[in-house]
Protein backbone atom coordinates (compact mmCIF):
# COMPACT_ATOMS: atom_id res chain seq x y z
CA UNK A 1 0.00 0.00 0.00
CA UNK A 2 1.32 3.06 -0.86
CA UNK A 3 1.69 5.48 2.35
CA UNK A 4 2.99 8.63 0.32
CA UNK A 5 1.28 12.18 0.97
CA UNK A 6 -1.26 12.62 -1.29
CA UNK A 7 -1.69 15.71 -3.46
CA UNK A 8 -4.89 17.00 -5.68
CA UNK A 9 -3.82 19.68 -8.18
CA UNK A 10 -6.32 20.90 -10.48
CA UNK A 11 -5.04 22.03 -13.84
CA UNK A 12 -2.11 20.15 -13.77
CA UNK A 13 -1.46 20.55 -17.49
CA UNK A 14 -1.38 24.63 -16.74
CA UNK A 15 1.72 26.79 -16.67
CA UNK A 16 1.04 26.51 -12.36
CA UNK A 17 -0.43 22.91 -11.89
CA UNK A 18 2.27 21.63 -14.00
CA UNK A 19 4.98 23.24 -12.10
CA UNK A 20 3.07 21.89 -9.11
CA UNK A 21 2.85 18.48 -10.03
CA UNK A 22 6.36 18.34 -11.05
CA UNK A 23 7.46 19.83 -7.44
CA UNK A 24 5.10 17.90 -5.32
CA UNK A 25 6.26 14.61 -7.07
CA UNK A 26 10.03 15.86 -6.43
CA UNK A 27 9.15 16.05 -2.81
CA UNK A 28 7.69 12.70 -2.76
CA UNK A 29 4.20 13.36 -2.74
CA UNK A 30 1.91 11.01 -5.00
CA UNK A 31 0.18 13.45 -7.64
CA UNK A 32 -2.96 13.11 -8.96
CA UNK A 33 -3.65 15.92 -11.51
CA UNK A 34 -7.15 17.08 -12.87
CA UNK A 35 -6.91 18.50 -15.99
CA UNK A 36 -9.93 18.27 -19.12
CA UNK A 37 -7.73 20.54 -22.17
CA UNK A 38 -10.07 23.41 -21.11
CA UNK A 39 -7.32 25.78 -21.97
CA UNK A 40 -7.56 24.67 -25.70
CA UNK A 41 -11.32 25.13 -25.58
CA UNK A 42 -10.89 28.69 -24.08
CA UNK A 43 -7.59 29.61 -26.85
CA UNK A 44 -8.33 27.46 -29.25
CA UNK A 45 -4.96 25.46 -30.36
CA UNK A 46 -2.40 27.53 -29.17
CA UNK A 47 -3.72 26.70 -25.95
CA UNK A 48 -3.60 23.35 -26.36
CA UNK A 49 -2.02 21.77 -23.74
CA UNK A 50 -1.78 17.89 -24.37
CA UNK A 51 2.00 18.60 -25.25
CA UNK A 52 2.70 19.19 -21.60
CA UNK A 53 0.40 15.75 -20.62
CA UNK A 54 2.62 14.14 -22.10
CA UNK A 55 5.99 15.26 -21.09
CA UNK A 56 4.32 14.84 -17.06
CA UNK A 57 3.38 11.58 -17.71
CA UNK A 58 6.81 10.70 -19.09
CA UNK A 59 8.74 12.69 -16.13
CA UNK A 60 6.65 11.23 -13.58
CA UNK A 61 5.96 7.68 -14.07
CA UNK A 62 3.60 7.47 -11.40
CA UNK A 63 1.36 10.66 -12.25
CA UNK A 64 -2.12 10.08 -12.10
CA UNK A 65 -4.27 12.20 -14.40
CA UNK A 66 -7.77 12.31 -14.80
CA UNK A 67 -9.29 14.26 -17.20
CA UNK A 68 -12.73 15.26 -15.32
CA UNK A 69 -14.41 18.49 -15.54
CA UNK A 70 -14.72 20.66 -11.93
CA UNK A 71 -18.05 21.97 -13.32
CA UNK A 72 -18.93 18.51 -12.46
CA UNK A 73 -19.92 18.76 -8.74
CA UNK A 74 -20.69 14.79 -8.53
CA UNK A 75 -17.49 13.69 -9.75
CA UNK A 76 -15.42 15.96 -8.16
CA UNK A 77 -16.65 14.45 -5.26
CA UNK A 78 -16.41 10.96 -5.93
CA UNK A 79 -12.38 11.91 -6.53
CA UNK A 80 -12.07 13.52 -3.57
CA UNK A 81 -13.86 10.90 -1.82
CA UNK A 82 -11.29 8.05 -3.40
CA UNK A 83 -8.47 9.96 -3.23
CA UNK A 84 -8.60 11.75 0.09
CA UNK A 85 -5.99 14.03 -0.52
CA UNK A 86 -3.46 15.17 2.53
CA UNK A 87 -3.02 18.62 0.34
CA UNK A 88 -5.30 20.32 -2.47
CA UNK A 89 -3.91 22.96 -4.74
CA UNK A 90 -6.48 24.39 -7.16
CA UNK A 91 -5.02 25.70 -10.28
CA UNK A 92 -7.52 24.88 -12.67
CA UNK A 93 -9.34 28.17 -14.06
CA UNK A 94 -10.41 30.37 -16.91
CA UNK A 95 -7.33 32.80 -16.67
CA UNK A 96 -8.35 35.83 -19.20
CA UNK A 97 -9.85 38.65 -18.11
CA UNK A 98 -10.07 39.47 -21.96
CA UNK A 99 -11.86 36.03 -22.69
CA UNK A 100 -14.67 36.14 -19.92
CA UNK A 101 -16.90 38.89 -21.91
CA UNK A 102 -16.82 36.92 -24.85
CA UNK A 103 -17.85 33.33 -22.26
CA UNK A 104 -19.37 34.96 -19.51
CA UNK A 105 -21.54 31.77 -17.74
CA UNK A 106 -18.81 29.38 -18.72
CA UNK A 107 -16.05 32.14 -17.04
CA UNK A 108 -18.23 32.01 -14.01
CA UNK A 109 -18.99 28.54 -13.52
CA UNK A 110 -15.13 27.32 -13.99
CA UNK A 111 -13.86 30.15 -11.87
CA UNK A 112 -16.77 30.70 -9.32
CA UNK A 113 -18.48 27.43 -8.97
CA UNK A 114 -16.20 24.64 -9.65
CA UNK A 115 -14.03 26.56 -6.81
CA UNK A 116 -17.31 26.15 -4.51
CA UNK A 117 -17.71 22.19 -5.49
CA UNK A 118 -13.75 21.57 -4.56
CA UNK A 119 -14.23 23.26 -1.20
CA UNK A 120 -17.22 21.55 -0.61
CA UNK A 121 -16.26 18.40 -1.52
CA UNK A 122 -13.22 18.75 0.82
CA UNK A 123 -14.95 20.04 3.58
CA UNK A 124 -16.94 16.35 3.55
CA UNK A 125 -13.73 14.43 2.89
CA UNK A 126 -10.88 15.88 4.39
CA UNK A 127 -11.62 19.15 6.19
CA UNK A 128 -8.06 19.34 7.98
CA UNK A 129 -6.28 19.16 4.07
CA UNK A 130 -4.49 22.71 3.56
CA UNK A 131 -6.63 23.67 0.01
CA UNK A 132 -4.47 26.49 -1.37
CA UNK A 133 -6.15 28.33 -3.88
CA UNK A 134 -4.46 29.74 -6.97
CA UNK A 135 -6.43 33.43 -6.82
CA UNK A 136 -5.11 36.78 -8.90
CA UNK A 137 -4.21 40.44 -8.43
CA UNK A 138 -7.39 41.00 -10.79
CA UNK A 139 -9.77 40.62 -7.75
CA UNK A 140 -8.24 44.46 -7.04
CA UNK A 141 -9.85 45.24 -9.78
CA UNK A 142 -8.62 48.51 -11.14
CA UNK A 143 -8.21 50.63 -7.77
CA UNK A 144 -4.35 50.00 -8.09
CA UNK A 145 -4.36 52.22 -10.72
CA UNK A 146 -6.21 55.13 -8.32
CA UNK A 147 -3.00 55.02 -6.49
CA UNK A 148 -0.70 58.06 -7.30
CA UNK A 149 2.13 57.01 -9.91
CA UNK A 150 5.36 58.92 -11.69
CA UNK A 151 6.24 58.55 -15.22
CA UNK A 152 9.84 57.27 -15.47
CA UNK A 153 11.65 57.30 -18.92
CA UNK A 154 11.16 53.10 -19.43
CA UNK A 155 8.21 52.64 -16.35
CA UNK A 156 5.86 53.61 -13.98
CA UNK A 157 6.07 53.59 -10.43
CA UNK A 158 4.20 54.26 -7.57
CA UNK A 159 4.88 57.89 -6.35
CA UNK A 160 3.71 57.95 -2.99
CA UNK A 161 6.79 56.58 -0.54
CA UNK A 162 4.24 54.21 1.66
CA UNK A 163 3.53 52.11 -1.52
CA UNK A 164 7.34 51.55 -2.51
CA UNK A 165 7.24 47.96 -1.34
CA UNK A 166 3.98 47.64 -3.76
CA UNK A 167 0.82 46.49 -3.54
CA UNK A 168 -0.08 44.77 0.21
CA UNK A 169 -3.24 43.08 1.14
CA UNK A 170 -5.44 45.51 2.44
CA UNK A 171 -6.37 47.33 -0.58
CA UNK A 172 -9.79 47.07 -1.37
CA UNK A 173 -11.12 44.41 -3.15
CA UNK A 174 -14.35 46.41 -3.94
CA UNK A 175 -16.35 49.01 -5.64
CA UNK A 176 -13.98 49.04 -8.59
CA UNK A 177 -13.63 47.79 -12.52
CA UNK A 178 -12.86 44.27 -12.14
CA UNK A 179 -13.46 42.73 -15.62
CA UNK A 180 -15.91 39.72 -15.58
CA UNK A 181 -12.93 37.15 -15.01
CA UNK A 182 -11.74 39.44 -11.63
CA UNK A 183 -15.57 39.53 -10.86
CA UNK A 184 -15.76 35.02 -11.05
CA UNK A 185 -12.04 35.07 -9.56
CA UNK A 186 -13.25 37.67 -6.75
CA UNK A 187 -16.43 35.05 -5.54
CA UNK A 188 -14.12 32.74 -5.89
CA UNK A 189 -11.30 34.32 -3.81
CA UNK A 190 -14.16 35.52 -0.98
CA UNK A 191 -15.43 31.93 -0.88
CA UNK A 192 -12.41 30.02 -0.10
CA UNK A 193 -12.10 32.61 2.53
CA UNK A 194 -15.05 31.74 3.73
CA UNK A 195 -14.73 28.13 3.96
CA UNK A 196 -11.47 28.61 6.20
CA UNK A 197 -13.07 31.17 8.34
CA UNK A 198 -16.72 29.54 9.02
CA UNK A 199 -15.38 26.24 9.08
CA UNK A 200 -11.75 26.58 10.46
CA UNK A 201 -10.17 24.99 6.93
CA UNK A 202 -6.46 25.71 6.49
CA UNK A 203 -7.48 27.50 3.37
CA UNK A 204 -5.43 30.07 1.05
CA UNK A 205 -5.82 32.82 -1.86
CA UNK A 206 -2.34 33.63 -3.45
CA UNK A 207 -3.30 36.40 -5.18
CA UNK A 208 -1.13 36.45 -8.02
CA UNK A 209 1.05 39.53 -10.22
CA UNK A 210 2.54 37.63 -13.34
CA UNK A 211 2.76 34.11 -12.84
CA UNK A 212 5.82 32.22 -15.33
CA UNK A 213 8.15 29.81 -15.98
CA UNK A 214 8.92 28.02 -19.26
CA UNK A 215 5.69 25.12 -19.67
CA UNK A 216 3.35 28.20 -20.38
CA UNK A 217 1.26 27.83 -23.16
CA UNK A 218 1.81 31.96 -23.55
CA UNK A 219 -1.11 33.33 -25.71
CA UNK A 220 -1.74 36.80 -26.70
CA UNK A 221 -5.07 36.92 -24.20
CA UNK A 222 -2.75 35.37 -21.04
CA UNK A 223 0.43 34.92 -20.49
CA UNK A 224 2.92 38.29 -20.61
CA UNK A 225 6.14 37.22 -20.62
CA UNK A 226 6.05 34.05 -22.15
CA UNK A 227 4.10 35.20 -25.04
CA UNK A 228 6.34 38.19 -25.47
CA UNK A 229 9.35 36.01 -25.58
CA UNK A 230 7.98 33.99 -27.90
CA UNK A 231 6.91 36.81 -30.11
CA UNK A 232 11.43 37.50 -30.13
CA UNK A 233 12.13 34.10 -30.90
CA UNK A 234 10.02 33.20 -33.09
CA UNK A 235 9.77 36.59 -34.95
CA UNK A 236 6.20 37.83 -34.49
CA UNK A 237 5.09 41.03 -34.01
CA UNK A 238 4.03 41.83 -30.18
CA UNK A 239 0.76 44.47 -29.60
CA UNK A 240 1.58 47.11 -27.12
CA UNK A 241 -1.71 47.82 -25.96
CA UNK A 242 -1.69 51.46 -24.40
CA UNK A 243 0.17 53.29 -21.44
CA UNK A 244 2.80 53.92 -23.43
CA UNK A 245 4.57 50.74 -22.85
CA UNK A 246 5.74 51.38 -19.69
CA UNK A 247 2.91 49.15 -17.85
CA UNK A 248 4.72 47.46 -14.94
CA UNK A 249 4.32 43.62 -14.23
CA UNK A 250 6.08 41.91 -11.73
CA UNK A 251 6.86 38.28 -12.22
CA UNK A 252 7.39 35.53 -10.31
CA UNK A 253 8.55 31.85 -11.51
CA UNK A 254 6.65 28.72 -10.79
CA UNK A 255 9.33 26.91 -8.72
CA UNK A 256 8.94 30.44 -6.38
CA UNK A 257 5.36 29.76 -6.35
CA UNK A 258 5.60 25.94 -5.94
CA UNK A 259 8.03 26.14 -2.85
CA UNK A 260 5.79 28.77 -1.14
CA UNK A 261 2.59 26.18 -1.19
CA UNK A 262 5.42 23.57 0.12
CA UNK A 263 5.77 26.35 2.97
CA UNK A 264 2.40 27.31 3.33
CA UNK A 265 1.55 22.88 3.43
CA UNK A 266 4.15 22.44 6.16
CA UNK A 267 2.84 25.50 8.83
CA UNK A 268 -0.96 25.73 7.24
CA UNK A 269 -2.71 28.89 8.46
CA UNK A 270 -6.73 29.58 8.33
CA UNK A 271 -8.00 32.16 5.80
CA UNK A 272 -5.40 33.67 4.44
CA UNK A 273 -4.77 35.16 1.92
CA UNK A 274 -1.41 36.62 0.13
CA UNK A 275 -0.08 39.01 -2.23
CA UNK A 276 2.08 36.34 -4.80
CA UNK A 277 4.20 38.17 -7.17
CA UNK A 278 8.31 38.85 -8.20
CA UNK A 279 8.05 41.61 -6.10
CA UNK A 280 9.72 45.00 -7.01
CA UNK A 281 12.98 43.36 -7.78
CA UNK A 282 11.37 41.47 -10.43
CA UNK A 283 9.17 43.63 -11.94
CA UNK A 284 9.50 45.27 -15.39
CA UNK A 285 7.42 47.22 -18.02
CA UNK A 286 7.05 46.45 -21.38
CA UNK A 287 9.58 48.46 -23.16
CA UNK A 288 12.46 47.21 -20.41
CA UNK A 289 10.87 43.53 -21.31
CA UNK A 290 11.79 44.50 -25.12
CA UNK A 291 15.44 45.38 -24.31
CA UNK A 292 16.07 42.29 -21.78
CA UNK A 293 14.64 40.06 -24.39
CA UNK A 294 16.82 41.06 -27.01
CA UNK A 295 19.99 40.92 -24.48
CA UNK A 296 18.96 37.53 -24.27
CA UNK A 297 18.14 35.89 -27.58
CA UNK A 298 19.93 38.55 -29.85
CA UNK A 299 16.80 39.06 -31.87
CA UNK A 300 15.48 42.42 -32.31
CA UNK A 301 11.74 42.62 -30.82
CA UNK A 302 9.15 43.68 -33.67
CA UNK A 303 6.26 45.16 -32.05
CA UNK A 304 3.80 48.15 -32.86
CA UNK A 305 1.98 49.85 -30.44
CA UNK A 306 -1.93 50.27 -30.18
CA UNK A 307 -3.15 52.95 -28.57
CA UNK A 308 -6.06 51.14 -26.61
CA UNK A 309 -5.21 50.33 -23.57
CA UNK A 310 -7.26 46.55 -22.06
CA UNK A 311 -10.21 47.28 -19.80
CA UNK A 312 -9.16 47.24 -16.41
CA UNK A 313 -5.44 47.00 -17.27
CA UNK A 314 -3.14 47.89 -14.68
CA UNK A 315 -0.69 50.53 -14.93
CA UNK A 316 2.09 49.46 -12.34
CA UNK A 317 1.27 46.51 -10.23
CA UNK A 318 3.98 44.74 -8.25
CA UNK A 319 3.38 42.72 -4.86
CA UNK A 320 4.15 43.73 -1.30
CA UNK A 321 5.98 40.93 -0.05
CA UNK A 322 6.47 41.37 3.35
CA UNK A 323 3.49 39.76 4.82
CA UNK A 324 4.86 36.00 3.09
CA UNK A 325 8.15 36.32 4.20
CA UNK A 326 7.29 37.56 7.66
CA UNK A 327 4.69 34.33 7.60
CA UNK A 328 7.34 32.29 5.70
CA UNK A 329 10.72 33.53 6.69
CA UNK A 330 12.72 30.37 4.76
CA UNK A 331 10.48 31.33 1.32
CA UNK A 332 12.20 33.84 -0.69
CA UNK A 333 12.06 34.50 -4.62
CA UNK A 334 15.03 32.22 -6.10
CA UNK A 335 14.53 33.17 -9.63
CA UNK A 336 15.51 36.74 -11.11
CA UNK A 337 14.19 37.89 -14.21
CA UNK A 338 17.16 37.38 -16.53
CA UNK A 339 17.12 33.89 -15.20
CA UNK A 340 13.62 33.75 -16.29
CA UNK A 341 14.09 35.15 -19.71
CA UNK A 342 16.62 33.00 -20.91
CA UNK A 343 14.66 29.65 -19.38
CA UNK A 344 11.62 31.19 -21.51
CA UNK A 345 13.48 31.48 -24.79
CA UNK A 346 15.11 28.22 -24.28
CA UNK A 347 11.81 26.78 -23.79
CA UNK A 348 10.64 28.13 -27.01
CA UNK A 349 12.95 27.38 -28.93
CA UNK A 350 13.39 23.63 -28.01
CA UNK A 351 9.44 23.06 -28.02
CA UNK A 352 8.88 20.14 -30.52
CA UNK A 353 8.46 21.09 -33.74
CA UNK A 354 5.32 19.25 -34.29
CA UNK A 355 3.92 21.75 -31.44
CA UNK A 356 1.19 23.49 -33.08
CA UNK A 357 2.48 27.09 -31.60
N1 LIG B 1 -0.35 32.93 -15.20
C1 LIG B 1 -0.49 34.05 -14.56
O1 LIG B 1 0.22 35.02 -14.84
C2 LIG B 1 -1.45 34.18 -13.42
C3 LIG B 1 -1.47 35.36 -12.69
C4 LIG B 1 -2.31 35.48 -11.61
C5 LIG B 1 -3.14 34.43 -11.27
N2 LIG B 1 -3.14 33.30 -12.01
C6 LIG B 1 -4.06 32.24 -11.62
O2 LIG B 1 -3.36 31.01 -11.49
C7 LIG B 1 -4.21 29.95 -11.88
C8 LIG B 1 -3.51 29.12 -12.92
O3 LIG B 1 -3.15 29.94 -14.01
P1 LIG B 1 -2.29 29.38 -15.21
O4 LIG B 1 -1.56 30.52 -15.77
O5 LIG B 1 -1.60 28.15 -14.79
O6 LIG B 1 -3.48 29.02 -16.22
P2 LIG B 1 -3.46 27.91 -17.34
O7 LIG B 1 -4.58 28.28 -18.28
O8 LIG B 1 -2.10 27.73 -17.90
O9 LIG B 1 -3.86 26.59 -16.54
C9 LIG B 1 -5.15 26.29 -16.11
C10 LIG B 1 -5.42 24.83 -16.45
O10 LIG B 1 -6.71 24.50 -15.95
C11 LIG B 1 -7.34 23.66 -16.89
N3 LIG B 1 -8.79 23.81 -16.74
C12 LIG B 1 -9.50 24.93 -16.99
N4 LIG B 1 -10.80 24.71 -16.79
C13 LIG B 1 -10.91 23.41 -16.38
C14 LIG B 1 -12.02 22.61 -16.01
N5 LIG B 1 -13.28 23.07 -16.07
N6 LIG B 1 -11.80 21.33 -15.61
C15 LIG B 1 -10.52 20.84 -15.59
N7 LIG B 1 -9.43 21.57 -15.95
C16 LIG B 1 -9.64 22.84 -16.34
C17 LIG B 1 -6.85 24.16 -18.25
O11 LIG B 1 -6.96 23.18 -19.27
C18 LIG B 1 -5.41 24.57 -17.95
O12 LIG B 1 -4.50 23.53 -18.27
C19 LIG B 1 -5.51 30.59 -12.35
O13 LIG B 1 -6.43 30.58 -11.29
C20 LIG B 1 -5.12 32.00 -12.66
O14 LIG B 1 -6.21 32.89 -12.51
C21 LIG B 1 -2.31 33.13 -13.08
Amino acid sequence: MDMRRKVLVTGSCGLIGAEITRSAARRGFAVTGIDNNQRAVFFGPDGDTSWVLGRLRADIPDYRHVALDIRDRDAVLALMREVKPDLIIHTAAQPSHDRAATIPFLDFEVNAMATLHLLEAARQVCPESPFIHMSTNKVYGDRPNTLALRELETRWDFADPADAHGINEALSIDQSKHSLFGASKVAADIMVQEYGRYFGMPTCCLRGGCLTGPDHAGVELHGFLSYLIKCNVQGREYNVFGYKGKQVRDNIHSEDVASFMHEFYKAPRVAEVYNLGGGKENSISILEAFAMAEAVTGKPMRWRYVEDNRIGDHICYYSDLRKMQAHYPNWRITKTLPAIFREIADGWAHRPTADPR
